[in-house]
């Protein structure tokens, strides 16, 4: 992807963020994780789908225009099918919450008993940067690890999936 396709996806990306009606705080965001995202996919994985990172990260969040609770990735991914996107770019969009739910996690969020935990290193690379990202803000692990675990409580399960995603991702 070279600096002219870039440019040309961010601004598709951007422009399909606001048409479904997404704020601007959640357009920054997106785009501050897609810069992070493709950066780690650029600096440690050679036969990552750039594409796929970089258009997964900038929509990421299109679900945030019906839903903010943990069920925006699902949303997100319901708003994408019906806007034709591709389904890698569904699918990176769906497992990007935390380090992914489980299909019991999703059940008792009231959707469909689906495991939404990310598989390719395009979904696992988009949901770690993601959770590198507060805001537009680039955080620690251990301090996105502090925020879930306020969230969450200590104890959650997720927690521990966000410290193995950030290994995987990072640790090597
Ligand atoms: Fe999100």
């Amino acid at each position: 992807m070279d600096a002219r396709d870039k440019k040309r996806i961010k601004g598709e990306c951007i422009k399909l963020l606001r048409e479904a009606g997404c704020d601007e705080s959640v357009v920054e965001h997106c785009i501050a994780v897609a810069e992070l995202a493709l950066k780690i996919a650029r600096r440690h994985y050679d036969s990552v789908d750039e594409y796929q990172v970089f258009r997964g990260a900038l929509l990421h969040d299109i679900g945030r225009a019906r839903s903010h609770t943990a069920n925006h990735g699902f949303v997100g991914g319901e708003i994408a099918k019906e806007l034709g996107l591709e389904e890698p770019v569904v699918r990176i969009i769906q497992r990007h919450v935390g380090a992914g739910i489980t299909a019991e996690e999703a059940k008792e969020k009231g959707l469909p008993s689906v495991n939404f935990i990310p598989e390719t290193m395009e979904e696992k690379i988009v949901a770690h940067a993601d959770n590198l990202i507060d805001g537009v803000r680039r955080t620690s692990i251990e301090d996105a690890i502090e925020g879930f675990k306020d969230k969450l409580g200590d104890a959650h399960p997720s927690i521990r999936r966000v410290r193995m995603l950030h290994e995987e991702v990072m640790g090597r």
